[in-house]
């Protein structure tokens, strides 16, 4: 059992006892989901769960800081273009929660284990507190901003690899397959020969948060989200990584085709991409 009791009005707080009371509910309806329904094409799912997740942390949010916005998948309506909208109207709020009920829908509706909850805090436009909590494992992964980043209480550091011949990377395909898969293809033909491995396990937030941990060397993904990424990417910084967008410039809340690593392999992993025609 998530030993979690908040006992401070803390962010920090708050957002780790959400992310362990909705992934707790979220895993307790494995394999139960009732309606299961298509968002912008048949790669983007939908369940009650995902829907009842985002309602959980909204509400756990707002008892304890009423005034601040919440920008959360579920509520945004399907396909890129609503996504970026919603993120321009929001970024500039003084305190924007960005938050991803359920990464890793698809795996969920099938039963494959690995599947997250993602909630991150920004202020004015900067991520301050990044949690992705993985109920399956128990794995509770935490970051602010200049005070490092845990898992479990133990500091994280990226991995040691410095070459792109001992990395093992991930990547993802994204939902929507006309817009980005040419160059996620292209991704995977280019670092498939150079690298010891590649996966594709499913859930965005948990493959950054392997790469914090070091048990990934790299991730990159195209057309990703605020919300898939937000809390991802200061687990990343506090580890001693790097995360940009897949030209090298730095992260920030509007950046959707991602690279992140451990920084030692990071311009030889975006060499790669850019030899292979795969920046997005
Ligand atoms: C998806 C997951 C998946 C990634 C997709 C995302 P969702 O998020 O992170 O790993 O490849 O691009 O859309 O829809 O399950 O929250
Ligand atoms: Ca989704
Ligand atoms: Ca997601
Ligand atoms: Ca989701």
């Amino acid at each position: 059992k998530t030993p979690y009791v908040v006992t401070s009005k803390s962010y920090t707080a708050v957002a780790v006892n959400c992310a362990a009371k909705t992934g707790e509910w979220i895993k307790s309806r494995l394999g139960q989901h009732k309606s299961l329904h298509i968002k912008s094409s048949l790669h983007d799912l939908v369940t009650e769960v995902d829907k009842g997740a985002e309602q959980m942390i909204r509400k756990l949010i707002l008892t304890h800081f009423p005034q601040h916005v919440i920008l959360g998948e579920e509520s945004v309506e399907p396909g890129s273009e609503a996504s970026k909208r919603a993120l321009e109207q929001a970024q500039e709020e003084e305190y924007l929660w960005v938050v991803d009920p359920l990464d890793g829908t698809t795996n969920f509706v099938h039963g494959f284990p690995f599947y997250s909850v993602s909630i991150a805090l920004a202020h004015r436009g900067e991520v301050i507190v990044g949690i992705v909590y993985d109920p399956m494992r128990d794995e509770l992964f935490v970051a602010e901003k200049g005070k490092g980043a845990y898992v479990h209480g133990n500091r994280m550091q990226a991995a040691p690899e410095s070459k792109l011949s001992e990395s093992l990377l991930a990547s993802g395909f994204p939902t929507e397959r006309d817009r980005a898969l040419p160059g996620n293809l292209a991704g995977i033909n280019a670092l498939a020969p150079q690298v010891r491995n590649i996966r594709t396990a499913g859930s965005a937030a948990l493959h950054m948060a392997y790469v914090a941990a070091g048990r990934l060397t790299g991730f990159w993904e195209l057309n990703l989200n605020a919300w898939d990424l937000a809390a991802g990417s200061l687990l990343i910084s506090e580890s001693g990584g790097r995360i940009t967008d897949t030209f090298g410039k730095p992260y920030h809340l509007g950046v959707r085709d991602v690279v992140a690593s451990n920084g030692l392999i990071h311009d030889a992993f975006i060499g790669a991409l850019k030899d292979g025609n795969a920046q997005g």
